[in-house]
């Protein structure tokens, strides 16, 4: 990436040889040349939201940013590309948006999010930090960037306007209003199960804003719930891709016995498991991680993966992450575990856990959903 402040060697995390897509894009190099070319001030506490690989703190580096993310990939990649730049370890704060945020922020680049959920809460935790002196400077592709997108920005941080688009991508300008009476932050969100959905039917379910369906159970998610296996008798268990926790959660409702890993490489996601987790008061044993798929899981060392895994409209990335996932269920699970998987009819994961276990067994279906399985052979 060329920027106004060099040339940046940048890649995604997990690094893919095969991956051809690149790891920023029109507009984080819109946002960096407009700060280079209209000369912004980037002097005091300078706050990175939402960048997507780390390219906006690489580029700007030497104004020692912090970078608050919910991503453990985007952290990752980050980390590497600020390692390949030669920056020094500790120049660039790589905060979660789990973290208490800087006290005061003097300049504020926000890469807006996906989840405009995410965005609100972002900007609520970091609106008193935010004076009337603040540089806020916003970024993303047009397709991103809504009415909505704009007025969350007018009705928490003060007046916005837009740029021109260029290659695409629009920049945001806000200017702070110390003033306003800003929203409560209705995060983190609470709700009800419904009758029928197992063992959790009718328990709470904790979501931070940005989790996967957040204000509702997903309806694959509750098909999953409907049908999951019954008698893991003290089983170690992995919710693997766990979002809220809600499907670890039922195993352990079912099974005080049972031990139960969940893992999400979102930040919001494991805060919310942890927090469905306790909400139930289960007696039994959990673990709460946050982590790339199973990595770091000792092999052969579970019983059982239960996965709902994630789908982009990107159809590379959604193959990408699956296939990671069930090929790290496989690593992870002893001779006669088993992978779990609940997936749209259309996605044909029954063919991925056919190449990779060698078998796949239909459990439920309906005519959107199914339930597969997979079992580990010696
Ligand atoms: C479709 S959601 C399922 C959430 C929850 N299990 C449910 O059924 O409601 C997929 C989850 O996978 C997580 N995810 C995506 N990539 C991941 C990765 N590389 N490692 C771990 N989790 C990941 C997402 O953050 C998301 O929470």
């Amino acid at each position: 990436m060329t920027t106004p402040w060099g040339e940046f060697e940048l890649s995604r995390f997990p690094e893919d040889p095969r991956d051809r897509l690149r790891a920023w894009d029109a507009s984080d190099a819109y946002l960096l040349r407009h700060l280079a070319e209209e000369g912004v001030p980037i002097t005091g506490t300078v706050v990175v939201v939402g960048d997507r690989w780390g390219a906006l703190v690489t580029a700007l580096a030497r104004h020692r940013p912090t970078q608050i993310t919910d991503s453990f990939l985007s952290q990752e990649a980050t980390r590497a590309n600020l390692a390949r730049a030669g920056v020094e370890p500790g120049a660039v704060g790589l905060l979660t948006t789990q973290d208490p945020p800087p006290e005061r922020v003097d300049v504020l680049l926000v890469r807006v999010p996906k989840s405009l959920a995410l965005l609100e809460d972002q900007l609520l935790r970091l609106a008193p930090a935010v004076h009337a002196g603040t540089v806020v400077v916003g970024t993303g592709m047009v397709k991103e960037i809504h009415t909505s997108t704009l007025q969350l920005f007018e009705r928490i941080l003060g007046p916005t306007r837009t740029s021109l688009a260029r290659q695409k991508a629009r920049l945001i300008f806000c200017t702070p209003d110390p003033a306003l009476e800003r929203p409560a932050n209705r995060w983190p969100y609470s709700y009800a199960l419904p009758e029928g959905v197992g063992a959790v039917s009718g328990r709470t379910v904790v979501n931070h804003a940005g989790v996967f369906c957040a204000d509702r159970l997903d309806i694959g998610t509750r098909f999953f719930l409907e049908h999951l296996p019954a008698g893991t008798r003290g089983a170690r268990v992995v919710d693997l891709g766990c979002g809220n926790g809600v499907v670890g959660t039922a195993v352990a409702v079912a099974d005080p016995q049972a031990e139960v890993l969940f893992v999400d490489e979102s930040f919001q996601a494991v805060a919310s498991a942890e927090a469905t987790y306790k909400a139930n008061g289960v007696p039994g044993h959990a673990e709460f991680r946050v982590g790339d798929g199973l990595a770091g899981v000792a092999p052969g060392s579970v019983d059982l993966v239960l996965n709902n895994p994630p789908f982009h409209s990107h159809q590379a990335t959604t193959d990408a992450t699956a296939w990671r996932m069930f090929a790290g269920a496989k690593r992870a699970l002893r001779p006669g575990g088993e992978l779990w998987v609940i997936g749209n009819r259309h996605l044909g994961y029954h063919v991925t856990l056919k190449r990779l276990f060698g078998n796949s067994r239909l459990v439920a279906s309906d005519p959107k959903f199914v339930v597969l399985k997979a079992v580990k052979r010696g």
